[in-house]
């Protein structure tokens, strides 16, 4: 897919380039708990910095309800921003207006500053066109460094590249070619690890792979609507009612592998007591909360021979450590994998990551829901409208 490329996306020194990101971090008590979003950013913006660029972040963080909560402040994030840049990185008092336009506009060479989260507009969600105005006036040039809201029909995302010569950061073209690779031309065998907590979250990302893959593995208390679909008996499991039949409609492909065995407790607690029961036979009282060992040992062979590899989703509560060794597993036989291999999704990437993989795949996606969407759809609207700025949308006035 041809983007528009930081590299082509000229200006002068002193302009001000408008750089949405996805900065949508986890925090604890107002302190950013995890900053691979914010670290992989970077490269975008010291790339601009040193053309001489004014770069002005915009992001969101949580959902606040198109009005300010002090709660989802980028207070935090501008903060730690500027600890990484190693200098301050002033945060606007709001998203648009006068005083973020002054504090802009006092802006030099080289300079950094944060506006507030942009979801404290109610017009960021509905593609506004009078806050896509707004904020194309803080911007000479825009560059879209989100790909984790790409497939967001929001002002932020869709809007400045109507009007602003923009092109795509260095993370979003890597994680476009990248994913593209599994898209087409896909070296075989090609292997789909699924898991989490519900199949209708999943189910165009499984129809999709259906058609590219060979093979998809599903654990996460998902595997039970597939169990149940089978005949199985699941206890207390979490199960989706309503998507039985399409679950066994999905299986009738033959192509659906799901665990033999699970890891079962009454609780989802640090002490509980745990059996090891068939997935079809898990007593009543009882839930599967992560896949058994011989499942752990059926899924590791499969990987290891994949020769192109997608995971998202934990097997199961890894959070939790006797509902870890599932997760782990996977994880170990994904890093041990010699092919081509790809993990995507929050909880997946956050759980190679903790467990000290992540080095060792070839590709962890900063995306959730658009590494799923870009899969199924092929395109993400962020992406189709960076490619319209490049057929001539985005002609400086
Ligand atoms: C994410 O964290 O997946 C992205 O930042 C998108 O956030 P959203 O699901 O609230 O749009
Ligand atoms: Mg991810």
């Amino acid at each position: 897919m041809q983007l528009p490329t930081l590299g082509e996306l000229s200006f002068e020194r002193g302009d001000r380039a408008l750089v949405r990101v996805d900065f949508n971090v986890p925090l604890t008590d107002g302190h950013v708990d995890d900053d691979l979003r914010i670290a992989t950013a970077l490269p975008t913006i010291e790339d601009l910095r040193s053309r001489g660029a004014a770069v002005v972040t915009c992001g969101h963080l949580g959902r606040p309800k198109g009005v300010p909560d002090p709660r989802c402040s980028m207070a935090p994030v501008a903060a730690r921003l500027g600890e990484l840049l190693d200098r301050e990185v002033p945060l606007a008092p709001g998203v648009v207006g006068p005083a973020t336009e002054k504090l802009v506009a006092s802006l030099g060479p080289g300079d950094v500053a944060m506006l507030e989260n942009l979801r404290f507009e109610p017009g960021e969600t509905k593609d506004d066109p009078e806050l896509v105005a707004q904020l194309a006036k803080l911007g000479d040039v825009y560059v879209n460094e989100a790909f984790g809201a790409s497939h967001r029909v929001h002002a932020s995302i869709v809007g400045p590249p109507r009007t602003l010569p923009s092109a795509a950061g260095l993370l979003l073209a890597r994680e476009v070619e990248v994913l593209s690779r599994l898209l087409h031309d896909t070296p075989r065998p090609f292997l789909a690890v699924l898991g989490g907590a519900k199949v209708s979250d999943k189910l165009g990302v499984i129809e999709a792979l259906l058609d590219r893959c060979d093979t998809i593995l599903v654990g996460g208390a998902m595997a039970f609507t597939f169990e149940v679909a089978r005949g199985g008996a699941v206890g207390d499991s979490l199960v989706e009612t309503e998507m039985v039949d399409t679950c066994r409609r999905l299986l009738d492909t033959d192509r659906i592998r799901i665990p033999t065995d699970v890891v079962a407790a009454v609780d989802i607690d640090a002490d509980a007591d745990t059996r090891i029961v068939p997935a079809a036979a898990v007593p009543e009282g009882w839930k599967g909360l992560d896949i058994g060992p011989d499942t752990a040992d059926a899924f590791s062979a499969e990987v290891a021979r994949a020769a192109t590899l997608l995971w998202n989703g934990p097997m199961g509560v890894f959070e939790v450590a006797p509902f870890a060794d599932g997760t782990r597993r996977v994880a170990e036989a994904v890093a041990s994998c010699t092919g081509f291999t790809v993990v995507g999704g929050g909880d997946s990437a956050a759980a190679i990551r903790q467990m000290g993989f992540a080095d060792r795949v070839d590709h962890v996606s900063t995306g959730g829901g658009a590494t799923l969407e870009l899969i199924e759809q092929g395109d993400l609207p962020g992406l189709e409208a960076l490619r319209a700025t490049r057929r001539g949308g985005g002609v400086r006035s």
